[in-house]
């Protein structure tokens, strides 16, 4: 899929979308029965009008309708899409459903390009309609069948789409197309590590495709196996790998986009490619869901992707501590005390809470960095679930001024991207809840507050920088008949970091 951005020149904007040369124009209409400009434009002999008026078009956000042959317009094909109730500028929300519905009607078209002529959206800026169209078509042509033997119905599909904008709005509108495309490219390699199957994308493999987005975008990546993880003292770390005969793997991958001196980003991905929960083995029912484990790094690698393409100028440290989670003779058994890099000491009460476990070291690890700041990133309690659904990603931090103001940068890339999280607390309070009879914590504190009392786990290990933790349990993937990665939180982190570096 080829985007371009089409300035259309604002002198000659009464006639300009008429003479738009290409297979189909999509414009919106709105549903007190009125026209776009763009729409308007093309309207000259009452055709859309009169497709509003007869209802063949409600205008709901959603709705659309595919007219040929409109006369007088250069365009071979006019796509109308509802926009709602909007006078001037359109509803966030109505702009979204409108691109979806185009991305929706244009796949099952014979046409080759398209020009989308949309309106602004009301608060928001020409990169943030870049962005969205972007994000919906891309997202609308994703397929995983890579391992299908015969593919997923092919859709005729559009190849070229470009998106009009007006001479003033066209230099931020290409910044944005060429960050929206990576972004989109990041989110892609995300949903494919996430959905391959545990068989496939074990640690060795995510450590490949670390290997090869450094190739790629010029980074610097080093793969550390057992010897040399022992050799750090990972004892927490390497307790959870006990249970499997697949290898682990610490994964480093460093972008030097900034001035040698600046301190790093550091993004720290939940790395489990398969969580059975070990001899706290989980019940049977989806627990093929647990491929997507792995999900924090799988994200935490699409965020280089992205900002390896668009070179980014910022240095950014990408640690990824991956391994199965598996019982067998030699797993670790309930009752298990072992020593974290950091020499704190940690009864594992119970093997399921392994994540918190290969985390705790990554993020001891990150102090060499001497970072800028820490955000780890893991699908890390069911309870996140049971807290937020799906729709917020929960973000944990220190409540004190430095930290706050990272959680307030973190939950505004959410709120522009669409890619939210909400903000949860930490307090001594819920520390109590792990303490241990016989180590320094124990690593889980009961099911109250339990995604509350995993970050507790983790800050314990996070005192000598900034640090914020995201526990995407319940924003990764979604379950049931479109089961699937959804590339979350790519686009928090990706705009994060792009905020950062300017
Ligand atoms: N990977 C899971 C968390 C998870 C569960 C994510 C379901 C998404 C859906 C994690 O390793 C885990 O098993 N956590 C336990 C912690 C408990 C034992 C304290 C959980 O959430 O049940
Ligand atoms: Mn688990
Ligand atoms: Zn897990």
């Amino acid at each position: 899929m080829d985007f371009s951005i089409k300035t259309i020149d604002a002198k000659s904007a009464s006639t300009a979308y008429k003479a738009v040369k290409t297979a189909c124009i999509v414009v919106g209409v709105f549903e007190n029965k009125k026209l776009s400009a763009a729409a308007a434009n093309l309207d000259k002999q009452g055709v859309i009008a009169s497709a509003l008026k007869s209802g063949d078009i409600s205008g709901k956000p959603g709705s659309s309708l595919l007219l040929r042959n409109v006369a007088d317009t250069a365009a071979e094909r006019v796509l109308l899409v509802g926009l709602g109730d909007a006078a001037d500028t359109v509803a966030e929300k109505a702009f979204q459903q409108a691109v979806q519905a185009a991305a929706r009607s244009l796949a099952n078209l014979g046409a080759n390009d398209v020009v989308i002529a949309l309106p602004e959206v009301k608060d928001r800026d020409i990169s943030w309609s870049v962005r969205t169209t972007v994000l919906a078509f891309r997202e609308s042509t994703f397929r995983t069948d890579g391992l299908k033997s015969k593919k997923d119905t092919a859709t005729t599909g559009v190849k070229k789409i470009a998106i009009a904008v007006n001479a003033t709005q066209a230099a931020a509108a290409k910044t944005a197309l060429l960050q929206s495309e990576a972004m989109a490219n990041g989110m892609d390699l995300t949903k494919e590590l996430g959905n391959l199957p545990p068989n496939i994308c074990t640690p060795t493999y995510l450590a490949t495709t670390a290997r090869k987005i450094a190739t790629d975008y010029k980074m610097v990546a080093e793969i550390l196996d057992r010897k040399q993880i022992q050799a750090l003292k990972m004892g927490s770390f390497l307790s959870v790998t006990n249970g499997t005969v697949e290898p682990p793997k610490f994964i480093v991958l460093k972008h030097n986009g900034g001035k040698a001196k600046d301190a790093p980003v550091v993004l720290v991905g939940k790395g489990i490619t398969f969580d059975s929960g070990g001899i706290s083995l989980k019940p049977g029912a989806g627990m093929d869901e647990m491929k997507y484990d792995m999900g924090g790094s799988a994200s935490v690698l699409g965020t280089m992707r992205a900002i390896g393409e668009m070179n980014l100028k910022l240095n950014v440290v990408a640690i990824i501590p991956t391994c199965e989670n598996m019982p067998s003779g030699s797993a670790t058994r309930p009752g298990d005390i072992v020593t974290s890099m950091s020499g704190q000491t940690i009864e594992i009460l119970n093997t399921d809470a392994e994540g918190r476990l290969i985390l705790c070291d990554a993020l001891t690890y990150a102090e060499r960095f001497k970072p800028a700041a820490v955000i780890d990133v893991a699908t890390l309690t069911g309870a996140c679930v049971t807290a937020l659904g799906h729709h917020n990603s929960g973000l944990f931090t220190r409540h004190d001024d430095a930290h706050d103001k990272l959680a307030a940068e973190l939950l505004a890339a959410g709120k522009q991207t669409g890619d939210t999280a909400w903000r949860m607390p930490i307090e001594e309070a819920y520390n109590e809840q792990l303490k241990s009879n016989f180590a320094d914590m124990a690593n889980i504190g009961g099911p109250a507050g339990g995604s509350i009392t995993a970050a507790c786990f983790l800050e314990r290990f996070t005192r000598k920088y900034t640090w914020a933790h995201l526990d995407i349990a319940g924003t990764a993937w979604k379950s049931g008949a479109a089961k699937g990665s959804t590339g979350r939180p790519v686009p928090l982190l990706t705009t994060f970091l792009i905020n950062r570096a300017a």
